[in-house]
């Protein structure tokens, strides 16, 4: 069945089993890789994008679920100007080990920044406890996004 969808602000056909998970329909069917495949049950975060601003799981979405709902992926984040910020601060405090969580730490970081500019150590906590890493780089995601959001307000000001 043919699902038409928009995609980091482009419109997109694919043409899958409406049961198909979101991620496949984005991985193989419209070629779009940063979002992971980690445990397929929405239980580890590798996955995340946003649909309409909020971070989702796209595991176990099916694509048949999204309708009108815009999807961006870690792809579209270098143009968005909260998306640009956090993978610069991510880059300058070297915050990826092995990489692979990272594109879905990204996006919920991102979605929590945009609802929550100014977020305390527990908004974090709670935001982020459904991305896992097996790298442990817990504790600097947290000063990246600490120092996203001092960049956010300084641009604010
Ligand atoms: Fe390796 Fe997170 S950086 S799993």
């Amino acid at each position: 069945m043919a699902f038409k969808l928009d995609i980091n602000g482009k419109a997109a056909v694919v043409d899958v089993d409406p049961e198909m998970p979101l991620l496949w329909a984005l991985r193989d069917g419209l070629g779009i890789r940063g979002p992971k495949f980690g445990c397929g049950i929405g239980a580890c975060g590798a996955c995340t994008v946003h649909l309409d601003g909020e971070a989702v799981r796209s595991c176990s979405m099916p694509v048949s679920s999204i309708e009108q709902g815009k999807v961006m992926t870690i792809e579209a984040m270098a143009s968005d100007p909260i998306g640009r910020i956090v993978q610069d601060v991510w880059v300058e405090l070297d915050v990826a080990q092995c990489g692979y969580c990272q594109p879905g730490q990204i996006m919920t970081a991102t979605a929590l920044l945009k609802r929550q500019p100014n977020p305390s150590d527990a908004d974090i906590d709670e935001a982020m406890s459904g991305n896992l890493c097996r790298c442990a780089t817990y504790r600097r995601i947290r000063a990246a996004i600490l120092q996203a959001a001092a960049k956010i307000s300084e641009k604010k000001a």
